[in-house]
C-alpha cells in the first residue's frame, strides 16, 4: 500500500510516496513561478499548483503497481487567499503569506478594532501575511473582485478541492486566517462581520487526518490511480512538518529552515503568548501550537546565491567558512519585511560592518548567521513564556548543510536533532493520510512508529558563548534602522 504526501510550497510543490511501514520511496519535485508585482507584494497562479500537482503525480507513481496507491494528504503554505467565483473560477491570482500589501488593514484591525479584541475573537493579532487582512484589502481595492466572491480558501485546500471536490479546510491552517475561533475551533461570527464575509464563503473545518472524499473519477482514471484514493484534509505546511518531525504532544520543539524560518512548539493545550507575538494556533494532532514565522530564512540564502553570487554550489559557497563566532559583517534577513517578533512589513534587508578586508565568505557566513540570530528573536520569546525545550528537530532545505545547522545550534545555544529525512512537510501529509485510512490510529502513534533522528548537533560552550556576544550586537541593529526603514520609500 502507498500514501502520497503533497507539500504545496512556495517555489515548488514536492510530493513523497511512502509505504506502509513509513519506508519513503520516492520524492519528486515541481517548480513554479512566484511574482513581486511589487515591492512587497507576492503572488502565484493557483491553476499551476493544480497542473504541476498532476504532472508530479504521474511521475511520483510511474514505476509503482499504482492500484496500491491508498490515500493522499497536504501540507501547505499558510494563510494565502484563494478566491473563486460562483462558477468555481478563480478570480485573481493568490495573495501568498509572505506579501506585505495589507499594512494598513492590519492596522485598521490591531488599532482601530484592537488587538486585545482581536486576540479576543482569535488567540491571534492581525499580520499582514495572515488571510483576513488580505480579505479587506480585495474589499478596499479591488471591489469588483469581492463582489464576486462565492467561496475563499487556502492554497493547500484549493488542491483539495479540485482533486476532490471537497471544499474543506483543517484546523492547523485555518487558525492562519484570522478567521478562526482557535481556542473553541469554529469560524468566529464577529471576524467574518469585519471582513464583510458569510460562514457560507468559507470551508467546512476537519481534523487534519479526517477524511474529506476520494480522488474525482476522471483524475483517478487519467493518473491510472484506483477510485476510491483517500483525500484526508491535510495541514498548514508547518503543522504537518512537525508530524513528520514527530514534534507532536507538549512542548516539543521544530526549527524549519525553508522560505520562511518557523520555530513550532507543539502544546496539550490552548495557549496565547500575552505579547502575539507567537501564533497561537491548532496542531495537526487535534492539538495545539504555538510559532513563530520569519519571512526570509533559507530563501534569503538563495537569493544571495541564485541572485547575487550567481551560483548553484551553495555547498562549495561553504566550504571556506572557518570563522565562526567571529564575523565582523552582520546581516538582517527581513528581505519580505518581517512578522515574527517584529511585526513590520517595512523592514528591509541590509548588511552591517563590511570593511575592506571582508570576504565574500564573510558576506555569505553573515547570511546564514543573520537568519539563525533573527531565529534567536524568536526564541527569546518563547523562553519568556516559561517554555524551556531540551532540544530541537531541525527540517527545511537549509537543514541540508551542516555549517547551518551548526550556526543554529550554537546561536541558540540548544542540542539540533536532524531526522532521517528532512523533507517535514511531505512526510508529515503522507503520514496524515495513513492515519486517515486506519494505518495508525492516531496522528502521534504514526510520529511514534516513523519518525526516526539520524544525529544530533550539541552547542559547543565556546562557540556559544562568542555568539551570544555577537547577538547582542545583532540586537541593536533593528531598533537603530526602523525610523530608516519607515523613511523608505517603495
Ligand atoms: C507560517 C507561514 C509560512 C508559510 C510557508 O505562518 O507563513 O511558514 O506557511 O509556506
Amino acid at each position: 500500500m502507498y500514501y502520497i504526501g503533497i507539500d504545496l510550497g512556495t517555489s515548488a510543490v514536492k510530493l513523497l510516496l511512502m509505504d506502509e511501514k513509513g519506508t519513503i520511496c520516492k520524492i519528486v519535485s515541481r517548480e513554479y513561478p512566484l511574482s513581486f508585482p511589487h515591492p512587497g507584494w507576492s503572488e502565484q497562479n493557483p491553476e499551476d499548483w493544480y497542473e504541476k500537482t498532476l504532472d508530479g503525480l504521474k511521475e511520483l507513481t510511474a514505476d509503482i503497481d499504482r492500484s496500491q496507491v491508498r490515500g493522499m494528504s497536504f501540507g501547505g503554505q499558510m494563510h494565502g487567499l484563494v478566491m473563486l467565483d460562483k462558477d468555481d473560477q478563480v478570480i485573481r491570482p493568490a495573495i501568498l503569506w509572505n506579501d506585505g500589501r495589507s499594512q494598513r488593514q492590519v492596522e485598521y484591525l490591531n488599532e482601530t478594532i484592537g488587538r486585545d479584541v482581536i486576540s479576543g475573537y482569535t488567540g491571534n493579532i492581525a499580520f499582514a501575511g495572515f488571510t483576513a487582512p488580505k480579505i479587506l484589502w480585495v474589499r478596499d481595492n479591488e471591489p469588483e473582485n469581492f463582489e464576486k466572491t462565492a467561496r475563499i480558501m487556502l492554497p493547500k485546500d484549493y488542491l483539495a478541492y479540485r482533486l476532490s471536490g471537497a471544499f474543506v479546510t483543517d484546523y492547523s491552517d485555518a487558525s492562519g486566517m484570522l478567521l478562526l475561533d482557535v481556542k473553541h475551533k469554529r469560524w468566529s461570527e464577529e471576524m467574518c462581520g469585519l471582513c464583510g464575509i458569510s460562514d457560507a464563503q468559507l470551508p467546512r473545518l476537519c481534523e487534519s487526518w479526517e477524511k474529506v472524499g476520494t480522488l474525482k473519477k476522471e483524475i483517478a482514471d487519467a493518473l491510472g490511480l484506483p477510485g476510491d484514493v483517500i483525500i484526508a484534509a491535510g495541514a498548514g505546511d508547518n503543522a504537518a512538518a512537525a508530524v513528520g518531525t514527530g514534534t507532536v504532544g507538549p512542548d516539543r520543539c521544530t526549527l524549519s529552515l525553508g522560505t520562511s524560518g518557523t520555530i513550532f512548539i507543539s502544546s496539550d493545550t490552548f495557549r496565547v503568548d500575552p505579547n502575539n507575538a507567537l501564533h497561537s494556533f491548532a496542531h495537526a494532532d487535534g492539538k495545539f501550537h504555538l510559532m513563530g514565522c520569519m519571512l526570509s530564512a533559507a530563501s534569503c540564502n538563495k537569493w544571495w546565491m541564485d541572485s547575487i553570487l550567481k551560483t548553484q554550489d551553495y555547498g562549495r559557497e561553504q566550504e571556506e567558512i572557518h570563522n565562526l563566532g567571529k564575523n565582523h559583517v552582520y546581516f538582517l534577513p527581513y528581505l519580505m519585511g518581517e512578522r515574527s517578533p517584529l511585526n513590520d512589513p517595512k523592514a528591509r534587508a541590509t548588511f552591517t560592518g563590511i570593511t575592506m578586508d571582508t570576504t565574500r565568505e564573510d558576506m555569505t557566513q553573515a547570511v546564514l548567521e543573520g537568519v539563525a540570530f533573527a531565529f534567536r528573536d524568536m526564541f527569546e520569546v518563547v523562553k519568556s513564556l516559561g517554555i524551556h525545550p531540551a532540544n530541537a528537530t531541525i527540517c527545511g532545505g537549509g537543514a541540508k548543510s551542516p555549517l547551518w545547522r551548526t550556526i543554529m545550534a550554537n546561536v541558540l545555544n540548544i542540542t539540533v536533532q536532524i531526522p532521517e529525512n528532512e523533507q517535514g512537510p511531505g512526510m508529515g501529509a503522507a503520514m496524515l493520510a495513513m492515519a486517515a485510512d486506519g494505518v495508525y490510529e492516531s496522528v502521534e502513534a504514526a510520529a511514534e512508529a516513523i519518525v526516526t533522528m539520524k544525529a544530533e548537533e550539541k552547542p559547543d560552550p565556546q562557540l556559544a558563548a562568542l555568539y551570544e556576544k555577537r547577538y547582542r550586537e545583532f540586537q541593536t541593529l533593528y531598533p537603530a534602522l526602523k525610523p530608516v526603514f519607515a523613511g523608505l520609500s517603495d
